[in-house]
């Protein structure tokens, strides 16, 4: 196997007395696309935030081509190649369509590629182009993730971290923002790490899989083993999925699919 494009090693996080994540361990490979599921609380977004710097991680290390970004800043972070989308998009409602975009190149100075990178986002989601002057705050929901993936985009990534891109968004529109993530992928070949809720729509894209519970991985795999595999399906029916004695005995059994 080629050397993993990000690993994660033995990560903790905590927010004051809170442990978030508990030793979280995974990789990505170059132009793959793996998802975290997980239920309200798992830590998924606390991940994100640890692997983009947001947030300082107690313990371990990230990895980004075998160099340890751990304790990077989350602009350095940007700069080496890591885009996050964050949960609920968080753009800027003030600015335009266009001023968001072009937030997404703050860690850039080379105008010209700049300008053609615009063009390629504008490619992938037209509607933005034709909102570029229409302030972020009045898009839509599934507009405004879309000028969310397409912010992240303008870094030029080689890997971008999408928390739950399909929250609150209609089952059409969740498709949609799947079926242009998995194209970005296969056209650009941009690694993935999405975290997601919903997890038969984000198995169908990914390569791979991890489930997380309670700060741990209790689960990974890859996504037509984890689609088929009964416990997955138990596991998001909600059966003690967050529920501390369930959770404990499923990290111990930790299960591997390849
Ligand atoms: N700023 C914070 N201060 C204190 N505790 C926090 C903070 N943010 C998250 N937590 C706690 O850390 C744990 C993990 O939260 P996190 O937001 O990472 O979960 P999540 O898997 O993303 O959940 P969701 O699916 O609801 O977005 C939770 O117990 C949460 O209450
Ligand atoms: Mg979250």
């Amino acid at each position: 196997m080629t050397d993993p494009l990000l690993s994660v090693n033995n990560l903790e996080s905590h927010y004051g007395p809170v442990v978030a994540l508990r030793g979280i361990s995974l990789t990505v490979s170059t132009a793959e696309i793996v998802t975290i599921l997980g239920s309200n609380g798992a830590g998924k977004t606390t991940l994100l935030r640890s692997v983009s710097g947001v947030l300082e991680p107690h313990k371990g290390d990230i990895r980004l081509k075998g160099n340890s970004i751990v304790r990077d800043r989350p602009e350095q972070i940007v700069r080496q190649g890591i885009a996050h989308v964050p949960q609920g998009r968080e753009v800027f409602p003030l600015l335009s369509v266009l001023d968001n975009l072009l937030m997404g190149a703050y860690t850039r100075s080379d105008r010209k590629s700049v300008e053609h990178d615009l063009q390629l986002v504008y490619q992938y989601f037209p509607i933005l182009a034709e909102r570029a002057q229409q302030r972020a705050g009045t898009l839509s929901g599934g507009q405004q993730q879309m000028l969310a993936i397409g912010r992240g985009l303008m870094a030029r990534p080689g890997i971008m971290l999408l928390d739950e891109p399909g929250l609150g968004l209609s089952p059409l529109l969740v498709t949609e923002i799947y079926r242009i993530i998995e194209k970005l992928n296969r056209d650009l070949q941009v690694s993935m790490l999405i975290v997601e809720q919903n997890a038969t729509v984000a198995l169908r894209v990914a390569n791979r899989g991890y489930v997380m519970e309670l700060g741990r991985i209790v689960y990974e795999g890859e996504s037509d083993r984890l689609l088929r595999s009964d416990d997955i399906k138990e596991f998001f029916l909600g059966r003690g999925a967050n529920d501390e004695k369930h959770a404990q005995k499923r990290w111990k059994r930790k299960k591997t699919w390849r």
